[in-house]
């Protein structure tokens, strides 16, 4: 089986590390054309986008301003003219303690929304609204594949409840997309790592010990940002259409359901 994105413009956040970094190379070794998103790391982006080639483009964007979700979907557009995919992989994760003042809690709460839920959503409707736009006869159509979490169905720490809420937040959005838009030939994705090596990771280690990390898993080794991105390679290939609204669960055994 050839995975071959060839022809394909894809917008991948949070791009310039972890999971998005690999998932970006993935996509160009397939072929595709990379909007590479970054936040804070412009120079860890532009290595990779000049690493990876065919045509890819770095793009900065603070996912927790909402006009900046719209002016980056705008801009890539402008650049790529067409976007074939969006991969919403940028996120957040911050310790919260249940007992912190109600309003330093609520501003982490608010915050990972604004990140991880409010601006998928945003850039969900940018993708759809272009997606939508018809060619000829038919709808355009694309995909989308949004990099939820193992925590939107097990759970996560109290520390972490904001963090699980805008990944289950992430889930409903997807499945919503997935059965409103497939006649216009737009599948939606949702995939669910757990622990993956990577600095989100390792602020939760350093928090609860590597043993609580790998303690859980099936597999004799931790995920890495390498195994989450063949996945999304497969989903955005057009081979897994017909799965549209489902989650893969990525997480070394750790939650079979
Ligand atoms: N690692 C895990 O164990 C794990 C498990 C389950 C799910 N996930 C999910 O997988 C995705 C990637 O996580 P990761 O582990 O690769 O995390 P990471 O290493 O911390 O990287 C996060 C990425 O998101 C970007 N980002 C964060 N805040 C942003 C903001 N306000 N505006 C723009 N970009 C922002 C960062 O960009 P800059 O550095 O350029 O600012 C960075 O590229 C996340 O959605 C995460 O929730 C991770």
């Amino acid at each position: 089986m050839q995975i071959d994105l060839s022809g394909q413009s894809i917008l991948v956040t949070g791009a310039s590390r972890g999971i998005g970094a690999a998932i970006a190379r993935r996509l160009a070794g397939s072929g595709a054309r990379v909007a590479v998103h970054y936040g804070q790391g412009q120079d860890a982006a532009e290595r990779l986008a000049a690493e990876i080639g065919h045509g890819a483009e770095v793009f900065r964007g603070d996912l927790a301003d909402a006009e900046a979700c719209a002016s980056l979907w705008a801009e890539v557009e402008i650049r790529f003219g067409s976007i074939d995919a969006l991969v919403n992989n940028a996120g957040i994760a911050i310790e919260s303690p249940l007992g912190a003042p109600v309003a330093d809690w609520l501003t982490d709460w608010e915050r990972t929304m604004a990140v991880n839920l409010t601006a998928t959503g945003l850039l969900c409707r940018s993708a759809i609204a272009h997606f939508e736009k018809q060619h000829g006869a038919r709808p355009k159509g694309g995909r989308i594949v949004n990099i939820a979490s193992r925590a939107a169905f097990r759970g996560d720490q109290p520390d972490y409840f904001a963090y699980a809420a805008s990944k289950a937040g992430m889930v409903a959005l997807t499945r919503s997309i997935a059965r409103a838009f497939g006649k216009a030939g737009i599948k939606a994705f949702i995939v669910a790592p757990g622990f993956t090596r990577t600095q989100m990771a390792q602020a939760f280690i350093d928090q609860y010990g590597e043993d609580y990390a790998a303690g859980d898993i099936a597999l004799d080794r931790m995920t890495e940002p390498d195994d989450i991105a063949p996945t999304v390679a497969f989903l955005l290939s057009g081979l897994a259409d017909h799965a549209t609204g489902t989650t893969i669960d990525l997480n070394a055994g750790s939650y079979v359901r």
